[in-house]
């Protein structure tokens, strides 16, 4: 029996080695973390992750071939396939600090391969890494392997949060990158045997590893690009009156375009689109390439700018003070069926709200009170370390409330402020929220999701991402 070992029970290592389990019956699958209390966790019946389906697809091969263990040196040895997904946050200090991805996590993980490994082995750069960790990695592995075989191949994930596990069931593709060598095309055909078990062949990409690894940050780069677009055309369509979701309904029947991807927001988040740009900004400027790594850097300033305009527009239209007003945080989480909160932009507008002394009432359906406590106390660099290096207890924030119903958020409040796309927010009842707040009543809506004719109806003002003004909002500066 083929047996495959995960390294990294996170978002990308659980949701992919289960739909792997459960599309191969014959193939045992172990997913290994160093951090307990989430091995803990995917062996109960509250996974660590919410992502619909994955409780169905757990449940049916856990126990059978599908397992989740602390005990990373024991699996790893036993292994013929190890897929590394752990951590790849950006480094904040040293050599590209700010861009670079920090590969500790990955070294560690690699070392710790070399040191227990008694048989040859396949090993899978899963986590997003920048192009040529592969030969990196390959280096530590050859140079302790005491003789033994390793293959690296790059086998980067697509998968959004939200709909992974369809995702993983009908991918657009699968992508696997190795080494043009006989060992390294037998290695290929070993990881695209276990995908054929559901995957139609043709969607199995082969390619060489830094085609691979370099995909993965284009692909993500390309997407956060088409983001910051609308988002730049949303800023215009404020100046101009034009509405940006006829402007993006308008440009995406050009099959050229596409409809997809097209949604003006308060910015993107999510753990891969910054981190990658800024990847392929600093692997362009380490390859003298400074005009590419500057048009890349726009993808992520335009991306800066949308969040702070959204913060701009809010102050100025409550009379340029938020100071000790309420204001009601409608979603944290960086897009809807997700409890992940990683960059999610929620964190820049609530800490410019902060910082201009609002008092806030959060409320998301998935986002724990402990999470946004985090969340807003504690600095990048420590949120993007692996969790049992982060610190136990932040210092919670006095002005920060979390509650679990948005009613409860708007009571009293002066304004609401939509961060996420919850379906739930669409069919509020708004008359009702209005009657307990504050006049003028402030509706701020990041995501698009409210009829904002309707609402203006009922009395509130309304500011919407890229469409629009109320008149109130004309004559307000939308950057101070
Ligand atoms: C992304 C890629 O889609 C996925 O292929 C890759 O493997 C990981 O990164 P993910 O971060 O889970 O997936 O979410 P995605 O759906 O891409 O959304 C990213 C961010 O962009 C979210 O904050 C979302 O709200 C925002 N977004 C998306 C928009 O603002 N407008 C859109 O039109 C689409
Ligand atoms: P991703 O979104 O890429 O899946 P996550 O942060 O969700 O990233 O998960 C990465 C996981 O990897 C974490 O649970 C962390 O504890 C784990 N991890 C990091 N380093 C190691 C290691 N050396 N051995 C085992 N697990 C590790």
């Amino acid at each position: 029996m083929v047996k495959i070992c995960c390294i990294g029970a996170g978002y990308v290592g659980g949701p992919t080695m289960a739909v792997i389990a459960l599309k191969c019956p014959d193939i045992e699958v172990v997913v290994v973390d160093i951090f307990e209390p989430r091995i803990i966790a995917w062996n109960s019946d509250h996974l660590p992750i919410y992502e619909p389906g994955l409780d169905d697809v757990v449940k049916q091969c856990r126990g059978e071939n599908l397992f989740f263990s602390k005990d990373v040196e024991k699996h790893v040895a036993e292994a013929d396939i190890v897929f590394v997904s752990v951590n790849t946050p950006t480094k904040t200090q040293g050599l590209g600090a700010g861009k670079a991805a920090d590969l500790t996590y990955w070294e560690s993980a690699a070392r710790m391969i070399a040191d227990v490994s008694k048989s040859d082995k396949i090993v899978v750069e899963k986590s997003t890494v920048p192009v040529k960790t592969a030969e990196a990695i390959e280096k530590i592995l050859t140079h302790n392997s005491k003789g033994i075989n390793f293959q690296i191949l790059s086998n980067p994930e697509f998968l959004a949060e939200g709909t992974a596990i369809q995702d993983l069931f009908k991918p657009d593709r699968v992508l696997i990158g190795g080494r043009e060598t006989p060992e390294g095309q037998k290695a290929i055909q070993a990881l695209k045997d276990v995908y054929a078990h559901w995957v139609p062949v043709d969607r199995i990409i082969c390619t060489n590893l830094w085609s691979a690894e370099l995909s993965k940050l284009a692909a993500n780069a390309f997407l956060a690009q088409r983001i910051s677009s609308v988002n730049a055309m949303s800023a215009l369509c404020e100046a101009t009156g034009a509405d940006v979701s006829q402007v993006s309904h308008a440009i995406g029947k050009d099959t050229r375009i596409g409809p997809k991807f097209l949604n003006a927001s308060v910015g993107f988040g999510g753990s891969c689109f910054q981190k990658d740009i800024l990847n392929l900004v600093y692997i362009c400027e380490c390859n003298g390439l400074p005009e590419v790594a500057s048009y890349w850097k726009q993808v992520v300033q335009v991306n800066e700018y949308q969040k702070t305009r959204f913060v701009n527009r809010m102050v100025s239209s409550m009379f340029n003070t938020v100071s000790g007003k309420k204001i009601a945080i409608l979603g944290f989480a960086f897009k809807k069926d997700t409890g992940d909160t990683r960059e999610t932009p929620a964190i820049g507008v609530c800490q410019g709200l902060l910082g201009d002394k609002a008092i806030l009432s959060i409320y998301d359906p998935q986002v724990s009170q402990e999470q946004i406590q985090r969340d807003l106390s504690m600095h990048k660099s420590e949120l993007d370390r692996p969790p049992h290096l982060q610190p136990a207890s932040p210092t919670a924030i006095k002005q920060v409330s979390c509650v679990w119903d948005a009613y409860e958020a708007a009571k009293g409040a002066h304004g609401i402020c939509i961060l996420t796309e919850w379906d739930e927010f669409k069919t509020l009842d708004y008359q009702k929220i209005y009657d307990d707040m504050q006049k003028p009543a402030f509706v701020f809506d990041g995501r698009n999701v409210v009829d904002v004719d309707k609402l203006r109806q009922i009395g509130f003002i309304v500011y919407s991402t890229g469409k629009p003004l109320d008149a109130w909002l004309k004559d307000m500066p939308a950057v101070a």
